[in-house]
Order: C-alpha cells, then structure tokens, then sequence
C-alpha cells in the first residue's frame, strides 16, 4: 500500500506519517518512509539514530547524482533527461530505523524566484513515480505543503492521499485545493483527516464546510501536549508517551488503514 500524506505547513504531517510508519513497522509490515520536506524533519519522528541522521544528504541536495542522471551528453544548457534512471537510488540512499523500517530522504524542491529546479525535478519526481510504482513495501510519504510537483503519472501509483487538516479556515481552504487536485491526478482514496482537535464543534464545524467536497472525514486526531512535549526532548511521540491521547488515536487510524490495505489492497 502505498499513503501520501499531506497538508498546510505545521497542520501535523510528519507526526502521522512518522508514527504510521513505525505502527507498520512493529507489526512487522516492510515499510519504506520517505521524506519529501525540505525541512527533513521526519527522521525525529520515526526515531532514526543521531549518528545515521548526520550522515544523510537529500537526494535533492545530491548536486552530482542530479547531473549524472539527468545530464543529456551534448545537450546545452537547459538540456535535460525528464525521464532519468533511478531505480537503483531507493536501495543505495536509504538509511535504516527501529523495528527495520527503513527511510529515504528526497528532499524538497524549492523553486527559485529566478527559474525552476528542473533537473532536481525532473529526478525527484520520477523516484516518485518508481516508488509507487515499482516498490512492494508500504510506503508512506511525507510531502511538502503543495503538490505543485506531483504529475499525474506520478501520482497514478498512490493507493491513499491522507489530507491533514487543522481546525482553522486557512488549513481547511489548502485541503480543498490539495483534495481538488488529488482528484485530478486520478487519486480514489482522498480521505480527510483532522488533527490538533480541542471539541467537538470544531469537528462539527469541519463536516459543515466539507459537506459538498465528497471526501469524508476519515479521523480526527485530538490535540495533545505530550506531542510537544515529545518535540522538545527530541524523542519519538511513539516512544515517549504512547499512551497519550493523540497518539492513542493515530494507532486508530493506523488500525484503519491496516484493515483497508487487508480488504482492498492486499487483493
Ligand atoms: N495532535 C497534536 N497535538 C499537539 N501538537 C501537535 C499535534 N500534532 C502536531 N503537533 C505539533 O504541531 C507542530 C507541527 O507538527 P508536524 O511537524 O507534524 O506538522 P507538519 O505538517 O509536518 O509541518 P511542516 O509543514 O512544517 O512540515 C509540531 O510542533 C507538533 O509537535
Ligand atoms: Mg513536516
């Protein structure tokens, strides 16, 4: 099965995926993680050691590797491949985390205001593309706040698009343009899902706004202090209190989707 996970900024993308991942993980699933945030924060959710974390550069970042794989031999400036070989970069890159899961660090792609980062582009989204095409483990994606650079190609391999929402109006008019989007790239499970949730009018307040979207909202995360708690220790919500109420309720969702993937996708 293969989830994306996305979202505005700080809506709580990487606590989902991270901790979805290590809950696929200890129930002995293969699970592959990718980071695909510039600001690589996924790696303190799942827990990767300090030591392993050093050492990691974003495929993005990876100026020769780009080169080399979307240079066109006498090709000039502007030149390059749309459509590099990167199968074997998965299994060379990835960096290994608790209970066998393992991560893949993509990086993110901030286009400059002078011009786009094209061939960086071109590589991140082909791996994409492999990644959910090619791979059988689960994978779960963190994905930078717009989709701007999925295509529909690469997007054709994406079993679940996990839409985070915050409760505010901001959060919830990115949702809508990420769901309209998602539609558009053929996506089928669009499954919304709230997070930092004080009361329940909030969640009432949510339903009344995404009456007309036809997505439903999947699960609702409460807020929790614990997680911050977590952050500011730099451990693993997981393994810092997987007793709180946030985390109770992501093992719910994870619980869901185990099923979903069994029902549906194990086929
Ligand atoms: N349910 C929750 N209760 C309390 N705090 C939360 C909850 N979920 C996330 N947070 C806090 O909100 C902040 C953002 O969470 P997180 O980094 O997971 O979001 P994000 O969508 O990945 O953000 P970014 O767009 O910056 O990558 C963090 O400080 C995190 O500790
Ligand atoms: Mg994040």
């Amino acid at each position: 099965m293969k989830i994306a996970v996305s979202g505005k900024g700080g809506v709580g993308k990487t606590l989902i995926a991270g901790t979805l991942a290590r809950l696929f993980a200890s129930d002995k699933y293969n699970v592959l993680a990718i980071d695909n945030d510039s600001a690589m924060n996924l790696s303190y959710t799942l827990g990767i050691d300090p030591e392993v974390k050093k050492n990691i550069i974003p495929i993005s970042e990876m100026k020769e590797l780009v080169k080399e794989r979307t240079e066109v031999k006498g090709g000039g400036p502007g030149i390059y491949n749309i459509n590099p070989r990167v199968a074997d970069i998965p299994d060379k890159y990835k960096v290994s985390g608790p209970d066998g899961l393992e991560l893949l660090v993509l990086g993110g792609i901030e286009e400059p205001a002078t011009g786009c980062l094209c061939p960086e582009n071109a590589l991140i989204r082909t791996l994409l593309h492999n990644l959910f095409v090619k791979r059988d483990e689960v994978i779960i994606v963190d994905f930078e706040a717009g989709l701007e650079h999925l295509g529909r190609g690469t997007a054709k391999g994406i079993d679940v698009m996990l839409v985070i929402t915050e409760p505010s109006q901001k959060s919830l008019d990115l949702s809508k343009k990420i769901i309209e989007l998602s539609k558009k790239l053929g996506i089928i499970n669009i499954y919304l899902v709230a997070n930092k949730i004080i009361d329940e009018s909030q969640l009432e307040i949510i339903d009344g706004r995404i009456d007309e979207w036809d997505v439903p909202l999947y699960h609702s995360v409460p807020y929790d202090t614990e997680i911050g708690k977590a952050d500011l220790n730099g451990e693993p919500p997981l393994e810092y209190n997987p007793e709180s109420a946030a985390l109770k309720s992501i093992k719910t969702l994870y619980g869901k989707l185990k099923k979903l993937k069994e029902e549906v996708f194990d086929l």
